[in-house]
């Protein structure tokens, strides 16, 4: 295939359609209480199911709640399973457990760092004191199970696929929120048997999707990135441009 010419890539002086999705996209935590028609909904998995996969081993397997009767359950369980982990790794809720057990709680975090670091861990405490949902009350939940046999890293094509998904809701002017606190249910053996998950599953992640309540779109905050360009030869070091000002 040939490359664009000058003329064809002067034509980029504008954002494409999906830079503009990409740019606007942000996650929305208020929803209409109507969900999107059915056929939204299948092409947004039709966009995941699209999506690129190492080795096209295409390891994932999707489900789609819409029923406000599982979806109250789901918040319902979500918020008790939170109460119950903040209940043991709160240590700032007394002085014995300020003395004693900190170190230890201190510990856990660390060694789950990825699941307790300041954000979750601050965001389950709000959950825990009803000041946050879980689901943010979403009249719909795409679930993204990971099929662990993957080639290469399935956490990764997941994430690229669920990706493919929310631009394409984006793109049709639907909202959505990645809610990675899913993974609460999964301490609960009645919603592992419920969704199935069991080897060589696994659920760390589902999409809440609807329409947005409120015009929460727009550019946001992202850190400056010091990129190493390696355009010299191979006895130059890289040049670090700055990238994002
Ligand atoms: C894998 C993943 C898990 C996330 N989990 C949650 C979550 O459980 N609850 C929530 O409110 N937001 C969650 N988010 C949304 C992030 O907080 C949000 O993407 C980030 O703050 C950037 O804001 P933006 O999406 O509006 O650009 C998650 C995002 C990702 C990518």
């Amino acid at each position: 295939m040939e490359s664009p010419n000058d003329r064809e890539l002067e034509g980029l002086k504008d954002w494409t359609p999906v830079e503009k999705t990409i740019f606007s996209r942000r996650s929305t935590r208020a929803f209409k209480k109507k969900p999107l028609p059915d056929f939204m909904l299948r092409r947004i998995l039709e966009a995941g199911r699209f999506a690129p996969s190492a080795g096209n081993s295409q390891p994932w397997r999707f489900a789609v709640v819409k029923s406000p009767e599982i979806l109250a359950e789901m918040e319902k369980d979500a918020i008790k399973m939170t109460k119950i982990m903040m209940f043991f790794l709160d240590y700032t809720r007394s002085r014995f457990r300020n003395i004693f057990l900190k170190p230890l709680i201190k510990l856990i975090i660390r060694l789950m760092h990825n699941e307790l670091h300041p954000v979750p861990y601050g965001l389950m405490n709000a959950i825990a004191e009803g000041r946050a949902p879980v689901f943010h009350d979403a009249p719909a939940l795409i679930l993204l199970f990971e099929d662990c046999r993957g080639v290469s890293s399935p956490p990764m094509d997941t994430g690229i696929c669920g990706q493919n998904m929310v631009l394409a809701a984006h793109s049709m002017g639907a909202a959505t929120c990645w809610i990675g606190l899913i993974k609460l249910l999964m301490f609960d053996p009645k919603w592992k048997k419920f969704f199935k998950v069991k080897y060589p599953y696994r659920l760390n992640v589902c999409i809440a999707v609807g329409w947005p309540k409120v015009d929460s779109d727009g550019p946001v905050e992202r850190e400056v990135q010091l990129v190493e360009w390696y355009d010299g030869g191979m006895a130059d070091g890289p040049r670090i441009e700055r990238q994002g000002e």
